[in-house]
């Protein structure tokens, strides 16, 4: 009785041994010269034969299973110790006199950057900054602008609706709608800019893109003229490409504007390229907003953002703009 008690407290003793020197704490109070079993062990001599052979075999077993617990509990504490001087000497040291970790930094798009360009130069001009949605009506898309519905000149934009189509609702095709929003708001005179990114269903390659980026302008004025218009965009290409440039302007169509031009502008003494389409603001576009058509005259121009950026920056593929490629943008 006496020795099943005191293999309990003793294997008990041996789990909860957290270090070496708990362990042998534990270990003399059991084994030791003056420890429990051990007193036993040698009383074991004042016994008669009879009772020596039954308590000697019990108080020897318990002897031999209680050397192998503590060998085994010692390596186990051993491997424990080891795992924790690992962890302090390598994963968890912190040097305090490391320099820290340097975060990469982001920056501005190259589109962004002839965006905001765009608009401090047209600022210095008098132009305020105009904003409208990328989802559109029909209405301000199209109908506002002297393109009424089943009009052939529907087609010059390929078009994103969203469904229900007979909702009306689609991805403005361009920015030319903000005019309307704006002038609906405002009344005359009046000078914006309004660049945004527009949607086209159309395929992609080098030069053509889904969505893009244009830039939306209109002036409006008692005696607002081509001659004005001609003054303003050649004063933003100096100042945009840093030098003058030459610019024509060819004859050409749309709903919203008559006369229509196509601008084109002279690159590097070479070709001339496509730059915007423009033309004096129609009059059935100043009745959409509730202007009196007989007061009021006007410029509106619309450009390719991407083409001013791909030609300031010499971007030789529209695609890149959009591909997020780390190797393309931290050039800029
Ligand atoms: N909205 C036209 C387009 O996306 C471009 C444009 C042409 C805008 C003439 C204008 C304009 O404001 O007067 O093709």
């Amino acid at each position: 009785m006496v020795i099943f008690a005191l293999k309990n407290s003793a294997l008990e003793a041996i789990e909860r041994a957290q270090n070496l020197a708990e362990l042998e704490t534990s270990y003399k109070a059991y084994l030791g010269k003056k420890g429990e079993l051990t007193l036993i062990l040698r009383s074991l001599a004042n016994l008669n034969e009879a009772e020596r052979k039954v308590q000697g075999k019990e108080a020897n077993d318990l002897r031999n299973l209680l050397e192998k617990r503590f060998a085994e509990r010692k390596k186990e504490i051993q491997r424990e110790e080891i795992v924790i001087q690992e962890k302090l000497a390598i994963r968890e040291h912190v040097d305090v006199t490391a320099p820290g970790k340097r975060l990469p930094k982001g920056h501005t798009h190259p589109l962004t950057l002839a965006q905001t360009k765009a608009e401090e130069i047209f600022q210095t001009m008098g132009f305020t900054v105009a904003q409208g949605p990328e989802i559109e009506t029909e209405w301000y898309n199209f109908d506002a602008l002297n393109i009424p519905a089943n009009h052939p000149a529907r087609d010059m934009w390929d078009t994103f609706w969203l469904k229900p189509k007979n909702a009306g609702h689609l991805l403005r095709t361009h920015t030319s709608p903000v005019q309307i929003r704006y002038m609906e708001k405002h009344n005359p005179p009046l000078r914006i800019i309004a660049p945004g990114r527009i949607f086209r269903y159309e395929a992609t390659d080098a030069s053509h893109e889904f969505n893009f980026y244009q830039l939306e302008g209109l002036m409006v004025g008692k005696e607002v003229s081509v001659a004005n218009f001609k003054a303003i965009i050649e004063e933003f290409y100096r100042q945009f490409f840093g030098k003058p440039v030459a610019i024509r302007l060819r004859p050409s169509y749309f709903p919203f504007t008559e006369p229509s031009f196509e601008v084109d502008m002279r690159w590097n003494k070479g070709a001339w390229l496509e730059m915007m389409g423009a033309g004096i603001v129609h009059p059935n576009v100043f009745r959409a907003v509730g202007y009196i058509p007989a007061e009021w005259r006007g410029f509106a121009f619309g450009m390719g953002l991407d083409r001013l950026a791909m030609m300031k920056y010499q971007i030789p593929d529209i695609r890149l703009l959009y591909s997020g490629d780390l190797r393309f943008l931290q050039q800029f």
